[in-house]
């Protein structure tokens, strides 16, 4: 596998590769990488002839300094991961390659409501951060797949959004959630989880499934309100369960009339934020 920490490296790289043919998968990362990760760095194996995954831990996305301080670093086992499921590139750069002083990296595009809600209200900015380094990761990298997890799920309508508004030449996959055996999504943030609380955070896949099953027999309102409830076990507090228009991240109104439905929870178990989603129905 060919490390490259400077932007100049790599694009020189990716030149002297390219000959003309873009076939290059992207997944970009921020370390601490698991399972779901992999997963993505697989399905870009599989369809590209290039894989390349980046390692930068954002500090634009991270709304509380004391959040990205605590944000695993575990470069030397994600460096044989990569290397053991045959990833070709990794970018892994400083800071000043990705926000060089002289370079205005920020994406001002209207957001049409989807970085408001759900994760937009309670991390300001967040999106902002995301969607500035993600366009500048593909400015550098020139992919011609872009690999996300539908585990941020709001993460990527809002870089489809992104990608669709600035008409970006690239082809965004969505990966499906990996979970554990009990159905908690693998995420580098469960390694902070006590084996209790990794046990009890089970629920929260069970309560997405629960939603899914009374979809067409509750309201909308009940439903929500039920999981809430659920939810609500001693130690874990949901912050929202909200069922969205996959499309619009907005409440959906009419089950009926809505082609794609959502739903997403953020729980805190302790203080370890979790988020999680389930596609309860897609008709598109
Ligand atoms: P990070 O949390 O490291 O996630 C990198 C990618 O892995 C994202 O696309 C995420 O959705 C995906 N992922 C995480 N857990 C997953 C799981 N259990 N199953 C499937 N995919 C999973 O998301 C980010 O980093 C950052 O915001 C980033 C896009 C890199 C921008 O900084």
């Amino acid at each position: 596998m060919f490390i490259f920490k400077k932007t100049e490296d790599l694009r020189n790289f990716l030149q002297q590769k390219n000959n003309g043919t873009r076939d290059i998968g992207f997944v970009p990362t921020m370390g601490a990488l698991h399972e779901g990760h992999l997963s993505l760095i697989r399905m870009s194996k599989s369809s590209n002839s290039l894989c390349i995954c980046s390692i930068f831990v954002n500090p634009t996305q991270f709304n509380q300094a004391a959040d990205l301080q605590k944000y695993p670093r575990t470069t030397s086992k994600d460096i044989a991961l990569l290397a053991k499921v045959g990833c070709d590139v990794l970018f892994l750069p400083h800071e000043s390659e990705i926000y060089p002083s002289d370079l205005d990296t920020k994406v001002e595009i209207a957001m049409n409501g989807l970085d408001t809600v759900m994760e937009g209200e309670f991390r300001p900015g967040h999106f902002a951060g995301v969607i500035q380094v993600v366009k500048r990761l593909l400015d550098i990298t020139s992919p011609s797949h872009l690999y996300m997890g539908q585990k941020d799920f709001q993460q990527f309508s809002i870089i489809k959004h992104m990608i669709r508004t600035l008409d970006l030449p690239v082809n965004l996959v969505m990966a499906p959630t990996v979970r554990a055996e009990n159905g908690l999504a693998k995420s580098s943030r469960n390694e902070r989880l006590t084996a209790e609380q990794k046990e009890q955070a089970g629920i929260i896949y069970k309560t997405l499934s629960a939603a899914g099953d009374v979809l067409l027999r509750k309201s909308v309102d009940t439903i929500e309100a039920d999981a809430i409830k659920t939810l609500s076990i001693p130690g874990f507090k949901p912050e929202y369960f909200d069922i969205v228009d996959g499309n619009t991240l907005q409440p959906v109104k009419d089950v009926l009339n809505t082609d794609w439905i959502v739903a997403c929870t953020a729980v805190w178990a302790g203080d370890v934020r979790l988020i999680d989603n389930m596609i309860l129905k897609d008709e598109g």
